[in-house]
């Protein structure tokens, strides 16, 4: 009997323990937010989620509110929606709601590289140091030289121009050129070997582009823990490949390494980081430099092509800077060069930039409850939260395309970031309030991203190039916007389902 007894206890003791692991057990507490499980134990919406986020978080807005937990593959995350509430969770100290638990968890499913301490200290301290400022003026000069080599070197004993029209994907060519030239600017270039002038340096680019791309192409099922076995060999032997081009003895080898990439080498060999964790870490870096900036700058060329008076616009804004800056551009004339300051008298392409970000972005910004707490909402209202869950906003869909803050929210407005005098426009309203941030591209707070001045720049000058140096047009003017994988939707800018075809001249 006593037996039976213990065998009853031992089993009703693990039905509880996997009921209580599956989340069957958890019930809304007093004062929580609504609580959402889904239909399914432990795995909740995870599928809903991974399958639209934008149109499964709508949905949970109109049923719960400005506020609501959801269950997801055994994770519980609470969700604000209300903008003007968004600050209570961007302002919270650290010891409170904190990112860095699920970056380092990321960051190891994505690179296999655990984080030490001082790789915290060079994203956080020495990043804004060498990304900013006077570190800034550096890296876009550098940005400038290689776009030189990449976009206007090949075809400079052919110039004069016009010259024949060239015909490539779009999406294709804009990551392909803002990849090389943001990596050449951060992992230097190699050493000019006797006559090879670039060419070395234009070869190896391209190669480690591919490698990136077919990378990036396999990154959601890294992160939905969804690659097949075939897959996983794969990423293996990337990441392999970028553990060796990017360790510190090649970084050595190479001419102009950038102050952030040098700087965090130093670092790290100062706390005995080994040589395999910085090239990991390295890799990390090239991964958060170059995963957006090149679909984004697909964006801004692919709706300014739509948009003839915009692109007008631009193109006009940037030669009157060029001829301000004494810089001609005329048959057989020098190469222009873009500098540093001429980026900032550029307000049309700015509010360009602003809402080509404004629509394409789609990360989620997360945080971990690090101990139970109350979180005060803009009405007054509070709301307990539990140590352990997350806090997630989603600025693409309650903040950028909130209609009443940004009317007509999926539609390009080329001008809607400028004020009526030509002026940038920053202040923007909800129910007669003003939304403060009004928007939120770059991540706020602790965490908010450093390199932003920097892909700002760097997208910018490809534009201003592109617009100034070369006629440009859509293939087929009429092509529709095309469709974007949803896959991607919280993990990077999105990205087109099928390119476009475009044709690009040097004018001359
Ligand atoms: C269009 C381009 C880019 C976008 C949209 C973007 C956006 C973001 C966002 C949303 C975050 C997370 C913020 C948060 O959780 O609050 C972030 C973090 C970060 N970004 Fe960027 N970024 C871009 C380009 C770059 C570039 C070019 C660099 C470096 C050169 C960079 C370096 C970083 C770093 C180091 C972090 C981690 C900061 C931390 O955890 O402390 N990003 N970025």
């Amino acid at each position: 009997m006593a037996f039976w007894a213990s065998v009853l206890i031992v089993l009703v003791t693990t039905v509880l323990v996997v009921l209580y692991r599956l989340g069957a057990l958890r019930q809304r507490r007093v004062n929580e937010p609504p609580l959402d499980k889904g239909l399914i134990p432990w795995l909740g919406h995870a599928m809903d989620m991974s399958r639209d986020a934008s149109s499964f978080l709508k949905r949970m807005q109109e049923r719960h509110g400005d506020i609501f937990t959801v269950q997801m593959a055994g994770r519980y995350v609470t969700f604000v929606t209300d903008p003007f509430s968004f600050d209570a969770v961007l302002k919270e100290s650290r010891s409170r709601l904190d990112s860095s638990k699920l970056v380092f968890h990321l960051v190891f499913k994505a690179f296999d590289f655990r984080g030490q301490k001082c790789h915290g200290n060079i994203m956080q301290k020495s990043a804004p140091k060498y990304l900013m400022g006077t570190g800034l003026v550096g890296l876009t000069q550098a940005i400038m030289d290689n776009l030189q080599i990449l976009m206007l070197e090949p075809d400079a004993d052919k110039r004069p121009g016009p010259q024949q029209w060239k015909q490539e994907g779009l999406f294709q060519y804009c990551c392909n050129i803002v990849f090389r030239a943001s990596y050449l600017a951060l992992f230097g270039n190699l050493p000019i070997n006797g006559k090879t002038g670039h060419a070395e340096d234009w070869l190896q680019s391209q190669k480690v582009f591919e490698r990136f791309r077919e990378f990036n192409s396999l990154f959601p099922s890294i992160i939905f823990s969804m690659l097949l076995p075939m897959e996983k060999k794969e990423i293996r032997r990337l990441r392999q490949f970028f553990w060796d081009i990017l360790s510190p003895q090649h970084i050595l080898e190479r001419d102009d390494v950038s102050a952030w990439i040098r700087s965090a080498q130093e670092q790290q060999v100062e706390e005995g980081v080994s040589e395999k964790a910085q090239s990991q870490f390295n890799l990390l870096m090239l991964w958060v430099s170059s995963s957006n900036p090149g679909a984004a700058s697909f964006w801004t060329l692919l709706f300014l092509l739509k948009n003839p008076e915009a692109l007008k616009a631009v193109r006009e804004e940037a030669e009157g800077v060029l001829r301000k800056m004494g810089q001609e551009m005329r048959p057989g004339g020098a190469l222009i060069t873009v500098e540093y300051s001429m980026l900032q008298q550029t307000p049309v392409l700015d509010s360009v930039m602003e809402e080509t970000l404004r629509l394409v972005l789609t990360h989620f910004l997360l945080r971990t409850v690090k101990q139970d707490m109350i979180l005060k909402m803009d009405g007054g209202k509070e709301y307990a939260l539990r140590q352990g869950d997350e806090v997630s906003i989603f600025p693409f869909l309650f903040l950028h395309r909130d209609p009443e803050i940004y009317p007509d929210p999926t539609t390009f407005k080329y001008d809607r970031f400028l004020n009526p005098d030509g002026s940038r426009k920053v202040v923007f309203y909800k129910q007669g309030r003003k939304v403060k941030p009004h928007m939120l591209s770059w991540g706020a707070g602790t965490t908010v991203c450093p390199g932003r001045f920097f892909a700002l720049n760097e997208m910018k000058m490809f534009v201003f190039m592109m617009v100034t140096q070369y006629d440009i047009e859509l293939v087929d003017q009429d092509v529709k916007i095309p469709s974007v994988n949803r896959k991607l939707f919280g993990i990077s800018a999105m990205q087109p389902i099928q390119d476009v075809q475009f044709q690009y001249r040097i004018r001359f």
